[in-house]
């Protein structure tokens, strides 16, 4: 059977994530959820990919939703957690979760600001009353400042892979192409295209959908943010 290409390049993500590990990542989505919402029961992943963050939450968060567009990635997620395959600008959800966490700049697969408040209001819609919405977000200093690194020629688990990442500074799209080499000599190709929003739109996308923004941070971090951080980090909660 043909290989997933999405399920390829989150491998290779994944592989990527030495300079901050998943551990330090889920400690910080574990820190706001403790200054915000300790008493939240009932948890939701949006775009959780492979599980991998789930590892290192399920220990501290009881009862998790998984949710990802991509069937073959949550196949690699044991088939006892709860996973949902869907979109998330299109909640299929009629139940409320008190802390709802998106991340690995997440958001920024969808393309379109229409979109974008769409998928925030389709979050509020199933927060409950007091609950918390957390994601964070690549800004465009992000995107130049790593542009180059992520030129690159690798190889891991038997498996080469190009990857070709290009800035479109008029269009605010950044594009990572990747042309991998599989093991069984398999060639598959993948391009993910990610938008690169304005710092200030997100606060105006929020409002649009009925949120609050009690923070936005420096990612990893609880420093005040601005539109010069690369991440950063949003805290939400219903108007
Ligand atoms: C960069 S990966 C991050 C995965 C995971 N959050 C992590 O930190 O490892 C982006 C994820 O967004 C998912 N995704 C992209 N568009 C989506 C959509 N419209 N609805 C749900 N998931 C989506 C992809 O399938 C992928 O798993």
């Amino acid at each position: 059977m043909a290989s997933d290409p999405y399920k390829v390049v989150s491998m290779i993500y994944d592989h990527m994530m030495h300079r901050l590990s998943y551990n330090e990542w889920a400690n910080y989505i574990i820190d706001i959820k403790t200054f915000y919402k300790d008493d939240a029961e009932k948890f939701l992943e949006v775009a959780c990919g492979t599980g991998k963050l789930n590892t290192y939450l399920e220990k501290s968060f009881n009862d998790i939703v998984l949710l990802d567009i991509s069937k073959s990635m949550l196949d690699v997620i044991p088939s006892d957690r709860k996973r949902v395959c869907a979109d998330m600008t299109r909640q299929p959800f009629k139940s409320n979760f008190d802390f709802i966490y998106s991340t690995f700049d997440s958001i920024n697969y969808i393309t379109d600001e229409e979109e974008i408040v769409r998928y925030m209001w389709g979050i509020r819609n199933i927060l409950s009353d007091d609950g918390i919405f957390t994601f964070d977000a690549s800004l465009e200093n992000n995107s130049i400042k790593n542009v180059k690194r992520l030129n690159r020629i690798n190889k891991f688990k038997g498996i080469e892979y190009k990857q070709v990442s290009k800035y479109e500074k008029d269009f605010r799209l950044h594009r990572n192409s990747f042309r991998m080499k599989l093991a069984n000599g398999e060639i598959i190709e993948e391009v993910h295209t990610q938008k690169i929003y304005d710092f200030e739109f997100y606060f105006d996308a929020g409002e649009r959908a009925g949120l609050h923004v009690l923070g936005c941070f420096e990612a990893f971090t609880f420093e005040d943010a601005n539109d010069e951080s690369e991440r950063i980090q949003f805290i939400m909660k219903k108007l």
